[in-house]
């Protein structure tokens, strides 16, 4: 086991602190940081010119002022779109934050980071050569990064790009022949869909020595239920509510 799992924390700040600041912007990931939390979960995808930005959706629509796939929009558009607005006009002004700003900007924070490679089916391989040469120059080694994504080809190329961290597979359910899939992007987690919870699967990923990470609780009471049946940390939009019993 990579010796990054030994510093993770029960709770994870889900896109910051999502909950109560406009997700994977900067304002977020201070928050997540002011309200306690140590590790924060963040979303990667490129630009249509292949520039790393923090952003969870395909399209631009929910989040900014902007139109379309982010994946066809190029930086030049990117940098000029507002990503705090939709959420309160306390927030006008937020960028979408590029990977090389944000990465920076995480650890003068102090905060633990799980990255999730966000790519539509068949940019995988783009995408991580996007990200690891930024990750490589401006992330300290020494401090705690999981690597994770529901596509298998983007953490098999990370695995060949940045073999030095770990990685976290991303399923919604744990399925049966979850070992082999995890053996196959060279995977030392899994990040579950809470609804899908099953206790014989968790056991199962447990005892084989895995860490099982379940995302997204926002609930302190189903949060102690995960707990107890061996999940190892939950992602939440509200690290405030979850971390008075989980410090
Ligand atoms: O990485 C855990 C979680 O963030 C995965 O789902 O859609 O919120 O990125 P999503
Ligand atoms: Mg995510």
């Amino acid at each position: 086991m990579h010796p990054f799992y030994d510093q993770l924390s029960f709770v994870i700040g889900h896109r910051g602190a999502c909950g109560h600041a406009p997700e994977n912007t900067l304002a977020s990931f201070r928050l997540a940081k002011q309200l306690g939390a140590k590790w924060i979960e963040t979303d990667v995808c490129i630009s249509a010119d292949g520039v790393p930005y923090i952003f969870h959706d395909d399209r631009l629509e929910r989040c900014t002022n902007g139109k379309g796939l982010i994946a066809r929009t190029h930086s030049s558009e990117l940098d000029k779109l507002d990503a705090g607005l939709w959420y309160g006009e306390a927030f006008r002004g937020e960028a979408i934050p590029r990977l090389d700003t944000f990465l920076p900007a995480l650890q003068q924070l102090g905060l633990n980071l799980n990255l999730e490679i966000k790519s539509p089916l068949g940019l995988e391989a783009q995408t991580t050569e996007a990200i690891a040469p930024i990750i490589r120059r401006l992330w300290n080694p020494q401090t705690p990064l999981i690597l994770s994504s529901f596509t298998p080809h983007a953490l098999i190329s990370a695995r060949k790009l940045l073999p030095e961290y770990p990685r976290g597979l991303n399923l919604d359910c744990i399925p049966s022949d979850w070992q082999a899939r995890m053996a196959e992007c060279g995977a030392e987690s899994i990040h579950f869909y809470d609804p899908f919870a099953e206790q014989n699967s968790i056991t199962a990923v447990k005892n084989a020595g895995y860490k099982v990470l379940c995302f997204t609780i926002n609930n302190p009471q189903r949060a102690a239920e995960l707990k107890n049946m061996g999940v190892d940390a939950v992602f939440t939009d509200v690290p405030d509510a979850l971390l008075k019993q989980n410090p």
